[in-house]
């Protein structure tokens, strides 16, 4: 069964919205199979975003993953990955499309990172990679 790791960014923990998030992940029909809340700590995001080193935006959005616990959570289900990337939506939340998590709950807060409430791993190598770094 395929598996994959979804993350409940500070911004949406801090909104009250992780119950409401979780329920839409369950009502498309997959099954949580692990979540916890916990702070992460700069080494643990540095290893989550290894790809994005040296981009714009990387040292910002360490930064606002820092900024407040995140709920760390495994999603079962025949291809939940793509599945659950659908249902978040584009990473812009501006224009991510409404039904979406991010297109129906966030918005461009004029801040340097995109606030866009959630994360999903993007393939069956990177979710085995990121279910490591965050259930070691
Ligand atoms: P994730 O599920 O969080 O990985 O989102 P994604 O796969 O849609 O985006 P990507 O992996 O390319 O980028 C990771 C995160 O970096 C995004 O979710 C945003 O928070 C942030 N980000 C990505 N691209 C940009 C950008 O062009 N500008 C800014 N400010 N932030 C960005
Ligand atoms: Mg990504």
């Amino acid at each position: 069964i395929e598996r994959t790791l979804v993350l409940i960014k500070p911004d949406g923990v801090a909104r009250n919205l992780s119950g409401n998030i979780i329920a839409r992940i369950e009502a498309k029909g997959y099954t949580l199979a692990e979540l916890k809340k916990v702070n992460a700590s700069r080494g643990l995001l540095e290893q989550h975003y290894e790809e994005h080193v040296g981009k714009p935006f990387y040292e910002p959005l360490v930064e606002f993953m820092l900024s407040g616990p995140v709920i760390v959570a495994i999603f079962e289900g025949h291809r939940v990955i793509e599945g659950f990337r659908s249902l978040a939506g584009t990473t812009d939340p501006s224009t991510a499309a409404p039904g979406t998590i991010r297109g129906d709950f966030g918005r461009d807060w004029g801040l340097k990172v995109q606030q866009n409430l959630v994360h999903g791993s993007d393939s069956v190598e990177s979710a085995e990679r990121e279910i490591g770094i965050w259930f070691a």
